[in-house]
């Protein structure tokens, strides 16, 4: 089957109070209009989005994010069905038509696809929401077939009490589809196009029109800053069930963001305001502690995220303790076994298995070896102004306190350096390297200087 997808986003959102189109707003880490594509993408075959107002800035951002998705124009916002129509001339008659709404994100795969599924010409989705008032009621035949939409402008007394309303979402044949929205009028109290003037034009013709009812929640449009916030809260929950549904333990399925995807093997476990971001993958029995940010990581089985670790790019082995307060940044390996303790910072850093920074470090474009000791305060000094240079510290070496490893440069295996010392030569291996000022004893010197 061919789906196209065609996306309303042409509407002002005047009570957004915004100065982007207001699909470009930030829901959940991406634009509102971001959700809507990424979900139809999954069903679709082409996508049409049709921009209004603001509509070079929408078109800039779909032609840098979405090559694949088409645009048209709609200049003047006379209605959903005048809306429709701007993509008429992209519209195949063997295809299936998925009219989705910009400002609805989400909208999840699984009730796209039962819509889809339904072989019938046209197929709403409706809803039975907790105030019905705004939305067009959906009136059935005697047969539960949908044959009118009525807007609530438009509504009779009798029609404005069903509790059954459409969604804005549908499915209809794009043969059908494109010869009714020639048939579509202004007539109505808004003096717009309706595109819900379909139903009574197809059911007119004999289609029998089914309705599948979604979930509330899914189809909260966005129309101003409380029910952005609203939509915020949904998808923090809904995200939060798809953790739970994996089998992750959370202390508190409301104070954890899901911002990205997450992979993750048995019992592991979150703390609360933790923030997961990009790609993320478990092993199994990782605890991330609370107050956590998370950037396309990888942790190993039976490792400890302690609270206020903030960790980006970064791969972490099996049965490491991380933090708290560590931050491990872009293209950081840390071994199996290893640990990284409080306000330790690593770039581009690797560190081998059992290798500890328990302590105040700096370890940037650095190569540390198995079971190597970084003391407290030690620093890579990877940049000379101009250029980064690489260190390399070898297995079983023991780094004193507070060293600068001025780089590039080499530490040997089983070295060790005195504790203060600025290293600028290589180290060879088994050997130990002091380099810092000798003390000096003056007996009786503050006597003497009374
Ligand atoms: C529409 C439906 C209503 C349904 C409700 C669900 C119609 C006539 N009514 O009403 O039955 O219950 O959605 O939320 O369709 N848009 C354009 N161009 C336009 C007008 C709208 O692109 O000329 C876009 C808007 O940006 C928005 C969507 O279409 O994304 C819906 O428009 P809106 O004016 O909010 O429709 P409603 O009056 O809420
Ligand atoms: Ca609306």
């Amino acid at each position: 089957m061919n789906i196209h997808t065609i996306i309303l986003a042409a509407g002002k959102g005047t009570r957004m109070n915004t100065n982007l189109p207001k699909v470009m707003q930030p829901l959940g880490g991406k634009t509102i209009i971001s959700h809507v594509i990424d979900t139809a993408q999954k069903v679709s075959d082409h996508i049409t989005l049709v921009a209004g107002y603001k509509k070079e800035v929408l078109k800039q951002f779909i032609g840098a994010s979405y090559p694949n998705v088409s645009t048209v124009d709609q200049d003047e916002q006379l209605g959903t069905g005048h809306a429709v129509k701007q993509a008429s001339h992209l519209i195949a008659p063997n295809q299936k038509i998925l009219i989705l709404y910009g400002d609805v994100p989400l909208i999840s795969e699984a009730t796209i696809q039962a819509l889809i599924s339904e072989t019938t010409d046209c197929c709403l989705l409706s809803m039975l929401p907790d105030d019905p008032t705004p939305y067009g009621k959906v009136i059935k035949d005697s047969s539960g077939h949908a044959i009118k939409i009525t807007e609530q402008k438009d509504a009779s007394d009798e029609e404005r009490k069903i509790p059954e309303v459409f969604t804005g979402i549908m499915t209809v044949n794009g043969e059908m589809l494109v010869t009714a929205l020639d048939e579509i009028n202004n007539n109505n109290a808004a003096s717009e196009y309706y595109l819900t003037d379909l139903v009574e034009i197809l059911s007119l013709k004999g289609v029998k029109i089914n309705c599948i009812q979604a979930n509330p929640d899914e189809v909260v449009g966005a129309n101003n800053k409380q029910e952005l916030h609203q939509l915020e809260s949904i998808l923090r929950n809904m995200k939060s069930e798809q953790l739970l549904d994996q089998g992750i333990t959370l202390m508190d399925a409301s104070r954890v963001d899901l911002r990205g995807e997450v992979s993750a093997g048995k019992d592991c476990s979150i703390d609360v305001n933790v923030i997961l971001e990009g790609k993320i993958t478990l092993g199994e029995n990782v605890t991330i502690k609370s107050n956590v940010i998370l950037c396309d990581v990888t942790i190993g089985d039976n490792s400890v995220i302690e609270a206020f670790s903030h960790l980006s790019s970064a791969v972490v082995g099996s049965n490491c303790s991380i933090g708290p307060y560590a931050r491990l940044r872009e293209g950081s390996e840390i071994g199996n076994n290893a640990k990284i303790g409080n306000f330790v910072e690593t770039k581009k850093t690797k560190l081998g298995e059992g290798a500890k920074a328990n302590h105040l470090a700096y370890l940037g474009d650095a190569d540390i070896g198995d079971n190597a000791n970084i003391g407290a305060g030690t620093i890579t000094c990877n940049y000379d102004g101009t250029n980064k240079h690489k260190t390399t510290v070898g297995e079983n070496s023991f780094i004193g306190t507070n060293s600068s490893l001025v780089a590039p440069v080499n530490i040997g295996k089983g070295a060790y350096v005195g504790a203060g010392s600025v290293i600028t030569k290589d180290v060879p291996d088994e050997s130990l390297a002091v380099a810092r000022g000798k003390q000096v004893i003056k007996e009786d010197w503050a006597k003497n200087k009374k």
